[in-house]
């Protein structure tokens, strides 16, 4: 009670407060509870990549503008109007990354890692800066998750990405619907490029256009399909599809993606017309939408995002190298979760906690509390509480399964009680039976 009237005071203070320099717009803080999802969904992303031999890489933020201009691309958005770009003291232009795929490349040619056993499988986690327009799911600093694949030219290597995002998404709980599509190679893509430009000749065709994509269509015409302006969207309605442009071998290899995606059962949606924002995307691009659970309605906030960039080491003066990955908004994955109401199971998941009362007890919980730990139990204590019932409170509040109680008398007789959260049940069982004792019990919970 005494600390429920100390947090209003606290709160009643803060608001009087006026901050003085505030964050800036489009950045968040990240609070502990929010943390907690951030920690689950980074974690289980990292637990996945693992486990299919992935291995962890770091990058600075920091590279040279120039990376980002000649890669992603001088005239797609991120680069021409997201990126945070600036000369430093020593003169350089330099870029806070908006992007981490041109720096992963130039760690792999820097790094000499062509002359490693291939393929080099990599993931990497962190924050990203783009200069974006922030509302739900968009922010200026955001965080992602990537998962890339270096020296695997078999479609395998795009398929098992794509399995890997299935698994990720489906283990978190969320229905989620795998968009795919090929853009083919420069060859292809010029072909496609001829017949786009010829489909919007008509001049009234042309004027469905907004006025970004009306020179767009001339300068760079793939990026008029990625605008989601409405007028832009329905223009496309008969527009040609670039996979009936694709030769031999580039319709091969997507072949090839969709019946191993068939035969692992993972649903997608051919989006004739997903193309990705990035300049160096060749052949498979995909992109995972969520699936709304009310109304099956798929929401376009893509969750993630990637492709084939098989061009892109070679330019960036690498041996040619094929390559493929993908990436994972982290802030809007949390969004999706808190959106669904949907509690983590690992959150909860064989929850233990320990509460203790008395001097005696506090000091034998600490020891024990160490076992817990160690043994994998997901084991939670507030020590510096003395009460019980405030102890029992938080055990609520991480949703124990179990609550350890150690107090006095157990100490002296050499018990432990362990109280059952949901019955109320409590039982005495010999404190060196404890662990085998709860790990039988959280087995039939
Ligand atoms: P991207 O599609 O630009 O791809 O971003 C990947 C994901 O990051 C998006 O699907 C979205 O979930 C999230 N995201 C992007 N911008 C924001 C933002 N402003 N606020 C919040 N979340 C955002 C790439 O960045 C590629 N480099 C991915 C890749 C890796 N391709 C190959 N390897």
């Amino acid at each position: 009670m005494h600390n429920r009237i100390k947090e209003k005071r606290e709160q009643a203070l803060n608001d009087k407060i006026k901050v003085k320099y505030p964050r800036i717009r489009g950045m968040k803080d990240i609070l502990f509870d929010e943390y907690r999802y951030f920690d689950l969904v980074v974690s289980k992303a990292c637990d996945i990549a693992k486990a299919y031999g992935f291995k962890r890489i770091e990058m600075p933020v920091l590279e040279r503008t120039e990376l980002y201009e000649r890669t992603t691309g001088k005239l797609s958005d991120i680069v021409a109007k997201e990126m945070y770009s600036f000369v430093d003291r020593g003169g350089e232009k330099v870029a806070l990354r908006p992007e981490a795929t041109p720096s992963l490349v130039r760690a792999y040619i820097e790094h000499g890692m062509f002359n490693q056993s291939q393929p080099i499988k990599t993931f990497w986690s962190g924050p990203l800066f783009r200069y974006d327009r922030p509302q739900a799911g968009r922010y200026r600093q955001h965080n992602q998750f990537n998962l890339d694949i270096f020296g695997e030219a078999s479609p395998m290597a795009d398929v098992l990405l794509i399995l890997i995002a299935h698994t990720y998404f489906k283990e978190l709980q969320l229905n989620v619907e795998v968009q795919i599509n090929s853009i083919g190679c420069v060859g292809c893509r010029k072909e496609y490029l001829e017949k786009l430009k010829d489909y919007y000749k008509p001049r009234l065709l042309k004027a469905k256009l907004c006025t970004e994509c009306k020179k767009r269509i001339v300068k760079n015409p793939l990026r008029v399909l990625d605008c989601k302006e409405p007028c832009c969207v329905e223009s496309l309605r008969e527009a040609p599809h670039i996979v009936d442009s694709l030769d031999d071998d580039c319709r091969a290899h997507f072949v090839k993606v969709l019946e191993y995606l068939d035969e692992l059962n993972i649903p997608y949606n051919l989006n004739p017309f997903l193309v990705r924002g990035l300049d160096y995307y060749t052949k498979t691009v995909f992109e995972i939408w969520p699936i709304s659970e009310e109304t099956s309605d798929v929401k376009l906030v893509a969750l993630g995002g990637g492709g084939r960039y098989d061009d892109l080491i070679e330019y960036m003066g690498g041996r040619a190298t094929p390559a493929c990955g993908f990436g994972i908004g982290i802030e809007r994955v949390i969004l999706k979760i808190k959106e669904n109401n949907i509690i983590l199971k690992s959150e909860s998941q064989n929850a233990v906690f320990l509460a203790q009362i008395g001097e005696q007890a506090r000091r034998k919980a600490f020891v024990l509390f160490e076992d817990l730990r160690k043994g994998g139990f997901n084991a939670s204590q507030s020590f510096t509480r003395d009460a019980l019932r405030a102890q029992l409170e938080d055990a609520n509040r991480v949703d124990a399964k179990y609550t350890l109680i150690l107090g006095q008398k157990e100490v002296v007789d050499n018990t432990i009680l362990i109280r059952d959260m949901d019955s109320g049940v409590q039982e005495i069982v010999d404190f060196k039976k404890v662990i085998p004792e709860l790990t039988k019990r959280l087995a039939n919970k």
